[in-house]
């Protein structure tokens, strides 16, 4: 662990889980939250390794109680939030939720400015296991001042809690939000399509230093199974998150989802990439309109290469030892992730064929 680095032992690899925002907005209710809890179960994504499910905006009533406690709007969730939790937990995973640090969530709801320590205090009574903390309604506000005041009430707050901020990057949050929280958005909001997705990704190039276990870069959750994607689209987008060191937070329907989705949210060897307990961010080496290839260095020195074909058509992707810091005459074994197998064949380059909007992710090891 880092000097300055939160000490809570919470996020020492990326966190997995659920986020309701991304598939259905502000649509949240006691029933989606335990029937995608259950999903996750009976799809085998809380196995291999999905762990919070996340109510994002859109679940408190429109004013808190006499005390000054948030409410959850009792006609969404009737039975209260520490119910949803005991459900939630019962099936061995955590419950997350949403606020805003400023006067109004994103959805202009109630939202959490001057309320910190006694929010922080009643999610902990929830039973709440993750906080996302938005940016919206802020105006003045500094940040990075205020997400402090943040960390100290949770740290008050009587329940350990991994810590999402959400203030996209303006403030170039990398630069300080490691010592606050566990994560921290590095961009504005993802949407299912292809182009969000690669901007999105252009954006994370160089934010390799910052991260580690327990404090993350959070290019946003995943929209997975969302959108028109296509299935090597939704396989690039996964991919290359992992290759982040990225939080896996999916934002599909888990209740209802195709077969080539849930194998792509649960392929192991990608999913054990991105909780390489090393915590490495990986590095962008080579980016022009057609492609980019990512490095990031794992567990036991071996290497993870991911070969991104931007392009139209499909494409040989070639990378030399030297460009990966090997030596020429190095031998390395090559895995590929996606095939789960072994590549055959020469040892002294790495090379692909890559369909359009798809990547290769190869594990190099040397020997
Ligand atoms: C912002 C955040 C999103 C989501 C919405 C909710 O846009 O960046 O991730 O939480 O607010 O209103």
């Amino acid at each position: 662990m880092g000097i300055g680095r939160l000490s809570d032992g919470l996020a020492r690899t990326p966190p997995m889980g659920w986020n309701s925002w991304n598939f259905f907005k502000g649509n949240v209710d006691e029933r989606l939250v335990i029937e995608t809890a259950e999903a996750m179960v009976s799809s085998g994504m809380r196995d291999a390794g999905y762990r919070y499910v996340v109510i994002d905006d859109g679940w408190m009533a429109p004013e808190r109680d006499r005390f000054g406690d948030f409410v959850p709007e009792p006609s969404r969730f009737p039975r209260g939030m520490a119910y949803v939790a005991e459900r939630v937990h019962a099936l061995g995973l955590g419950l997350g939720i949403y606020t805003d640090a400023g006067t109004m969530t994103c959805m202009g709801l109630p939202a959490s400015l001057g309320y910190e320590f006694r929010d922080a205090r009643r999610f902990a009574s929830w039973g709440v296991d993750y906080v996302k903390v938005d940016w919206c309604h802020t105006d003045g506000l500094g940040p990075r001042a205020l997400y402090a005041k943040w960390a100290s009430a949770f740290q008050g707050a009587g329940r350990p809690m991994v810590f999402s901020i959400c203030e996209w990057g303006r403030a170039h949050p990398w630069e300080w939000a490691g010592t606050l929280g566990h994560l921290w958005r590095t961009t504005w909001d993802i949407q299912p399509d292809w182009s969000s997705i690669t901007a999105i990704l252009d954006r994370q190039s160089g934010l390799h230093p910052y991260a580690g276990p327990g404090h993350w870069n959070d290019p946003d959750m995943l929209e997975v199974g969302n959108g028109q994607l296509t299935a090597d689209e939704n396989r690039a987008h996964f991919a290359l998150w992992a290759m982040l060191a990225a939080p896996l937070m999916a934002g599909n329907d888990i209740r209802a989802m195709p077969t080539d989705v849930r194998e792509t949210l649960t392929a192991p060897e990608l999913v054990a990439l991105n909780q390489d307990p090393v915590g490495k961010q990986a590095r962008r080496i080579r980016h022009d309109e057609t492609g980019d290839v990512w490095v990031r260095e794992l567990a036991g020195g071996d290497l993870a290469i991911a070969l991104l074909n931007l392009g139209d058509v499909a494409r040989e992707i070639h990378v030399g030892l030297e460009d990966l810091a090997l030596a020429p005459e190095t031998r390395v074994r090559i895995r590929d992730l996606w095939q789960r197998a072994d590549v055959p064949g020469s040892r002294d380059d790495v090379s692909a064929h890559v369909r359009p909007h798809s990547a290769t992710v190869l594990r190099i090891a040397r020997y």
